[in-house]
Formats: structure tokens, C-alpha cells, sequence
């Protein structure tokens, strides 16, 4: 229809950096996320080295994946670091109790999953075992990874094939510790944290990032006691976990790709619910920390819907719709709006788990519609963050209202600004005005994401439905840029 219209205002008087890790990465040792996806049977017919597929690095390459999060996610606090090296023949096998019940055969270890890192060209976040684990076998592990010493565990790396140390920077001091990862009280984690990070040592220029299980959703609580018990020395990331639930139920979460209008709805406004969260955890930790030393680290988001029918529940393997690509902008547009504390963040979970950028049957594989959006985003890592100001109708469904379009804006090295735009609303295009006084520019290109259906998937035989295209929607008028958004999509401008 007609006649929708808004503002959008852009200053640049910002001296926040977007962190090209917001734009990060998670894979556990779920379902066919790690074998069957990044790590195939050697017979597969696709280029690999050793047994890591090259296509899957290829397409990660593309969109510029920063960090990758591994192994888990709920496995990691049952994870033991040395069934995982040497002669992959001699690894223990153990059942995988959170994810299927299936036999792991630790084939996929520390030195492929650095050697994966190594040809993303991409930063490993590796979580350690706080559940399950000990203080040593923790601090062994980061020894054996990046101590370049004449000690035992280091001659076994050497001995392993790799005389250099690693050299990893992030760690994850556990994983959910409020859950899967012990069940514990925050009081008793931020002990175990302590004790846990002493003993994480920094080796030569592989000075730690220790990243603290932080909050499920809106456990407020469990933040303020982080944040008074630990201090910004010891702790660099404070970790929040947070699933955009269709329908809101976990027990009936809801189809990925069978979904009416209400259902939408409710699950952006599901999604939306990130900002408040965002709000108030930086919030609270701006009261222990007003130099926003500590990263709030969302390093496990997106939708979680019903798996797949006909497919391991316990794999939460799920298709990838246009509505889950509105999810992705609409929420890296959150993240690059609390750029100042929102430092890093993972989707969950890359490949054939959650929602995933990648999905493969064998030696296909298909990019799905949120694939597209971290290609667009890219252009917002590690740029100067423009603030905004919105003003911009409403989405209105039974009564229940959400702003229909959100934004974020960033201006790279070489001066070009980027404007992401998500418009929500599935029926009408909306027409966006935008100042921008203190920016000087004289052409506009951009991209969009759109299909005609908000359930719409690309899929194994139809794998390029939904795909980028070049977008003619924006045009200079004066000093203004005049931007017509389609409906249910995602554009991505650039102003040179
Ligand atoms: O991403 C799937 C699971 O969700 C992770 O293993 C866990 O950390 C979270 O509960």
C-alpha cells in the first residue's frame, strides 16, 4: 500500500568502534553441526582438507566470520580436552548426554578445530569445562595451546604437530553454569570463576580474554552478582544467552517454516525483547563498570523454532526463513547500537544447527536467507558507529504494536557509510527521509534482502530463491537521502 512514511537522523559524533566480533560464530558439538558439517567422512565428494569441507570455509571466508565459539554450548562442561588429541584411531569414544545420546569419537579435536580457525582466517573462542572439569585440566589446556615452554603437555603438542603455540586469546570460563553448565547459584559460580581464571595463565602474547557464564535472558541477578564479585581485572567478557522462541513456549516453540502472520508477529517481538535485555544488563554493569572495561558477550542468539519433522530432535536441525533473516538484521542492528558494551556476540549455530547460515544434505549445501545477511552486514565491522534517531510507524497486529522498521548505521576507514534498514512490517513499503548534516557524500548504492513470502526457505533444490540483489530504492534529494523500503526486508546502504 501507500503513504507509510519516516525519519531517519545520523550524527557522527561517535568514538565507539563496531566490534567486528559482534558478527561472530558458535559451533558445538550438536547434531550435524560439526560432523556432517564443517567435518565430513573422507569419502564425501567435496574439496576438504584433511577432513574439513573447503566449500563451508569458502562461503565463511566470504562474509568475513570473526571468532568461531567451540566446542559447546552444554558440551563444553562435558568436554575433556585430552580425548581429543592424538592418533584419532586411539581417542576415546563418550555419548554426547546433551545432544542425541549419539557415540562422539572425539575425531574432531583441538588441532582440527584450530586448523578449521586457521583456514576461516578467524579468532577460536574456545569454553572450558567448569562443570565437569578441574582447575588443572583447564589450565593445561591453555597451556598446552599457548605456552611455548620445555614442559610435558607442551612436548605433547610439538609431538602432535604443532610446534608454535596457538596462541588463544578468548575463553569461555565455562558455559551456562546457571543450567547445563552445574545448576549452580551465581554466588557460588563467580567463586568457582575465580579459582577457575587464577589459574588461567597468560603466556607471551597470549594475554586471555576470560569471558564468565553471565546471564540466561533476564536473570538481572545473576549479572549484579557477577559484576560485584568479580573484578574488571579478572574477568574481560561477561557472557548473556538469549533465544528469540516463536510462540514463547518452550515446549512448543514453533514451525521454522509453517508460521501465520500472528505468529510472526510474536516472534519479533520475541526478538525485539534482545534491546531490553541489552539495556539492562549494560545498565547494571555500567554501575560496576562506567568505563565499560567488561564486554557483554552475546555469544549464543537467534531463533530457536520445533527441529525439522523427520529429524533427530535431540540435532535442532531447523530451516531458515525470511522471517529468521529479519531476526538476524534486526538483531545485529541491536548489537551495533550497544556497540559500547556489546562487544562480541555468536549466532547459534553456523551449520545445520539453530539458526544456520549453512545447511547441507550430504555433498549439497545451501545458504540460507541469515547467511545473506551477515554478507551485507560485513560492512559494519570494526567501522565507526554512527548514532541514530528513528521516528517510524507502527506494526500493528490484534492491537499489539512494534516499531516497523530499525536501523543501525557505522562509517568505515575510507569515509563510506553504511545504513542497514529492517523493515518488519510484511505488507507495506515504508518511505524513510534521512539527515544526515554532517555527512558529505553524492552517490548511494545498496542491496536487499526481500522474497514474497515471510515463509519463504531456500532450499536443497531451490537453493538461490532467496538471494541479495542490488536495490535502486534510495536516491539523493538535496542534502536528503529518500529510502522506500520494501516490505519484510533488509537493505543495506552504502553513501560514497
Ligand atoms: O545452542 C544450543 C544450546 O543452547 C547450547 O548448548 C546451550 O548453551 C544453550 O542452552
Amino acid at each position: 500500500s501507500y503513504g507509510q512514511t519516516g525519519t531517519l537522523n545520523i550524527s557522527t559524533d561517535s568514538k565507539t568502534t563496531i566490534s567486528k566480533h559482534i558478527y561472530g560464530q558458535f559451533a558445538e558439538h550438536l547434531g550435524h553441526g560439526i560432523y556432517g558439517g564443517f567435518w565430513v567422512d573422507k569419502t564425501l565428494p567435496v574439496k576438504k582438507q584433511d577432513r574439513i569441507r573447503l566449500d563451508i570455509v569458502d562461503a565463511l571466508k566470504k562474509i568475513k566470520i570473526p571468532n568461531l565459539r567451540w566446542p559447546g554450548g552444554c558440551f563444553a562442561d562435558e568436554y575433556h580436552w585430552r580425548d581429543g588429541i592424538g592418533p584419532a584411531a586411539e581417542r576415546p569414544r563418550m555419548v554426547n548426554t546433551n545432544w542425541g545420546g549419539i557415540t562422539e569419537d572425539n575425531s574432531f579435536g583441538t588441532h582440527e578445530f584450530l586448523e578449521l580457525c586457521d583456514l576461516l582466517g578467524c579468532e577460536p573462542y574456545i569454553a572450558g569445562n567448569v562443570g565437569s572439569g578441574t582447575v588443572d585440566e583447564m589450565s593445561k589446556w591453555i597451556e598446552y595451546l599457548n605456552s611455548n615452554s620445555t614442559s610435558t603437555v607442551v612436548q605433547l603438542r610439538k609431538k602432535n604437530g604443532h610446534p608454535a603455540p596457538y596462541k588463544v586469546t578468548f575463553w569461555g570460563v565455562g558455559n551456562e553454569s546457571w543450567g547445563c553448565g552445574g545448576n549452580m547459584t551465581p554466588e557460588y559460580y563467580t567463586d568457582l570463576f575465580k579459582r577457575y581464571a587464577s589459574f588461567a595463565k597468560d603466556y607471551p602474547g597470549a594475554k586471555l580474554n576470560k569471558i564468565a557464564s553471565g546471564p540466561n535472558a533476564d536473570d538481572y541477578h545473576w549479572t549484579e552478582v557477577c559484576m560485584k564479585n568479580i573484578s574488571s581485572g579478572m574477568m574481560s567478557g561477561l557472557s548473556l544467552h538469549y533465544y528469540t522462541i516463536p510462540t514463547g513456549n518452550w515446549g512448543k516453540k514453533g514451525s521454522a517454516t509453517n508460521f501465520s502472520e500472528k505468529e510472526y508477529f510474536g516472534t519479533m517481538v520475541n526478538c525485539l525483547k534482545m534491546e531490553e535485555l541489552v539495556t539492562k544488563h549494560s545498565a547494571i554493569m555500567d554501575k560496576y563498570d562506567p568505563e565499560k572495561k567488561v564486554a557483554l558477550v552475546v555469544d549464543e542468539w537467534g531463533v530457536w523454532t520445533d527441529p525439522e519433522p523427520g529429524t533427530n530432535p535431540g540435532f535442532l536441525y531447523q530451516q531458515n526463513s525470511l522471517r529468521d533473516a529479519l531476526i538476524a538484521g534486526t538483531t545485529l542492528n541491536i548489537f551495533n547500537n550497544h556497540s559500547d558494551r556489546v562487544k562480541m556476540a555468536a549466532l547459534a549455530q553456523t551449520i545445520n544447527v539453530l539458526q544456520a547460515l549453512i545447511l547441507t544434505d550430504k555433498e549439497k549445501m545451501v545458504l540460507t536467507p541469515t547467511y545473506h545477511i551477515f554478507d551485507m552486514y560485513k560492512v559494519h565491522q570494526d567501522a565507526k558507529y554512527l548514532p541514530i534517531k528513528l521516528s517510524v510507524p507502527d506494526y500493528e497486529v490484534d492491537g499489539k504494536k512494534i516499531e516497523a522498521v530499525n536501523a543501525s548505521a557505522s562509517q568505515d576507514a575510507s569515509g563510506k557509510v553504511h545504513i542497514s534498514l529492517v523493515n518488519l512490517d510484511p505488507h507495506n513499503t515504508i518511505t524513510i527521509t534521512t539527515g544526515l548534516s554532517d555527512i558529505k557524500w553524492q552517490t548511494v548504492s545498496g542491496q536487499v534482502l526481500t522474497s514474497a513470502n515471510l515463509t519463504d526457505v531456500n532450499t536443497f533444490k531451490d537453493a538461490n530463491k532467496i538471494h541479495l540483489t542490488a536495490f535502486n530504492g534510495a536516491k539523493k534529494d538535496g542534502d536528503k537521502l529518500v529510502v522506500s523500503l520494501p516490505a519484510k526486508s533488509v537493505v543495506t546502504l552504502e553513501l560514497k
